[in-house]
C-alpha cells in the first residue's frame, strides 16, 4: 500500500543507486554493454529442387524451403539487409538418397547448384556449406552406417569429397556438422592440396545430441527416416569440459572458427569457449528454439518481436561473434531501420 509504507533506513546504499542509469532511454542506450547488428546474423536456408517453388515446414511456421532461383532472391535480400553470410542446407530428393550417401559428392547435386547460382548472382555474400551425410543418406545419420555402427574414418573420406565439390561450386566456408573425429584436419589438407587455401572451416565443434533439432529434420526430410539417435557422435548434454576438448582439437586441426549448437540452452558453453580460446565463436539458434519462440508467440504467451531480440542479444552477451538464426532477415531489416 502506497499510503502506509514502511520507511526503511537506506543509508547502507551510501548513494549507490543502480537504477539511476536506467531512468531514461538515452541513458539506457549509453550504458548498454552489447550491440546487435546485421553483421552478427547468419541466415540458414533450406534448398529444394524446382523453379519458383516454396514449401512450408509444419514445425517451423514462417520458414519455407526455397528452390534455387528463390534462394538467389533471398540472398539478394539478405545482402541488402547487411547479412554477411548464408548457411545452406539441401532437402535432397528421396530417390537420390542412398546408404552410402554418394550424392554428397556429386558435383551437380542440389547443394552445389545452389552454391554456384548464389555465388554468381550475389558474390558479395558469404556462403557456408554444411558438410554431413544426413542430408544425402537413406537413414538420416550423419555418418556411414555398418551393422548399426557409425563409421568414423570412412565417413571422413566422404566428407572430404563433399567439401571439395562444395568449395568448387562456390562455398566460402565449409562447416562440418557431423562430429566425426579428425574431419577438420582431413578437410583442411584436401582443400589446401587443391589450391583452396583461402576457404575457411567453421567447425560445428561443440554439437550436442539435442532434442531441439526436430523441426530441422522435418525441413531437410531426414526426421522420418532417422532410426535411433546420434549419441555415439554428438555430445552428451550433461558435459562441458568435453566441449572444451572438442574445440581445442578442432582448433589444432585447423578450424578458423567454431560453433556451439544448440544455442540458448548452451550459453554457458558459448561463454566458456570465448573465455578459453582466442577464436571466433558462433552459436546456432536451432530449429527447435525457433519453433518455441514462434509457437509461444502465436499462442499469445510471449511478445514475438521482444523475445526474438532478447534471445539474440543473449548470444552476444554470452560472447558469441555471431548467431545462425532463422530470424536473421527479419531482424537485420528491423535493425537497419
Ligand atoms: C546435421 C545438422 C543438423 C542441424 C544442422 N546440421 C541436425 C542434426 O544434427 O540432426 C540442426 C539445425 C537446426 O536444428 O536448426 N547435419
Amino acid at each position: 500500500m502506497a499510503d502506509n509504507w514502511q520507511k526503511h533506513d537506506m543509508s547502507f546504499l551510501d548513494g549507490r543507486r543502480l537504477r539511476r542509469t536506467r531512468q531514461t532511454a538515452w541513458s539506457r542506450a549509453m550504458v548498454r554493454e552489447t550491440l546487435l547488428t546485421p553483421s552478427d546474423l547468419i541466415w540458414p536456408l533450406f534448398v529444394i529442387e524446382g523453379h519458383n517453388e516454396k514449401t512450408g515446414i509444419r514445425t517451423m511456421p514462417g520458414v519455407e524451403r526455397l528452390s534455387i532461383d528463390l534462394c538467389v532472391e533471398a540472398a539478394k535480400a539478405a545482402r541488402d539487409a547487411g547479412i554477411p553470410a548464408l548457411a545452406l542446407f539441401p532437402n535432397t530428393p528421396d530417390h537420390l538418397r542412398s546408404e552410402n550417401g554418394v550424392e554428397a559428392f556429386n558435383p551437380d547435386n542440389l547443394m552445389c547448384r545452389a552454391l554456384s547460382a548464389i555465388k554468381s548472382a550475389v558474390p558479395e555474400i558469404g556462403l557456408i556449406a554444411d558438410v554431413a551425410l544426413d542430408e544425402y543418406s537413406s537413414d538420416g545419420q550423419d555418418g556411414l552406417v555398418r551393422d548399426g555402427e557409425i563409421l568414423n574414418d570412412e565417413t571422413v573420406d566422404v566428407m572430404v569429397r563433399s567439401a571439395l565439390v562444395q568449395t568448387k561450386a562456390g562455398a566460402d566456408i565449409i562447416a562440418p556438422s557431423d562430429m566425426m573425429d579428425g574431419r577438420v584436419a582431413a578437410i583442411r589438407a584436401a582443400l589446401d592440396a587443391e589450391g583452396h587455401d583461402q576457404t575457411q572451416i567453421m567447425s560445428y565443434a561443440a554439437k550436442y545430441a539435442s532434442f531441439f533439432y526436430g523441426p530441422f529434420r522435418e525441413a531437410v526430410g531426414t526426421g522420418a527416416r532417422l532410426k535411433g539417435d546420434k549419441r555415439t557422435y554428438q555430445m552428451d548434454y550433461a558435459n562441458s569440459d568435453e566441449a572444451m576438448r572438442e574445440i581445442a582439437q578442432d582448433i589444432e586441426e585447423g578450424a578458423d572458427s567454431v560453433m556451439v549448437k544448440p544455442g540458448m540452452p548452451y550459453l554457458d558453453i558459448v561463454r566458456r569457449t570465448g573465455d578459453t580460446f582466442n577464436i571466433p565463436v558462433y552459436a546456432y539458434q536451432v530449429s527447435g528454439e525457433y519453433a518455441m519462440i514462434e509457437m509461444a508467440a502465436a499462442a499469445g504467451a510471449i511478445d514475438r518481436k521482444g523475445s526474438i531480440l532478447e534471445s539474440l542479444y543473449a548470444f552476444k552477451r554470452a560472447g558469441a561473434n555471431g548467431v545462425l538464426t532463422y530470424f536473421a532477415l527479419e531482424v537485420a531489416r528491423e535493425l537497419g531501420k
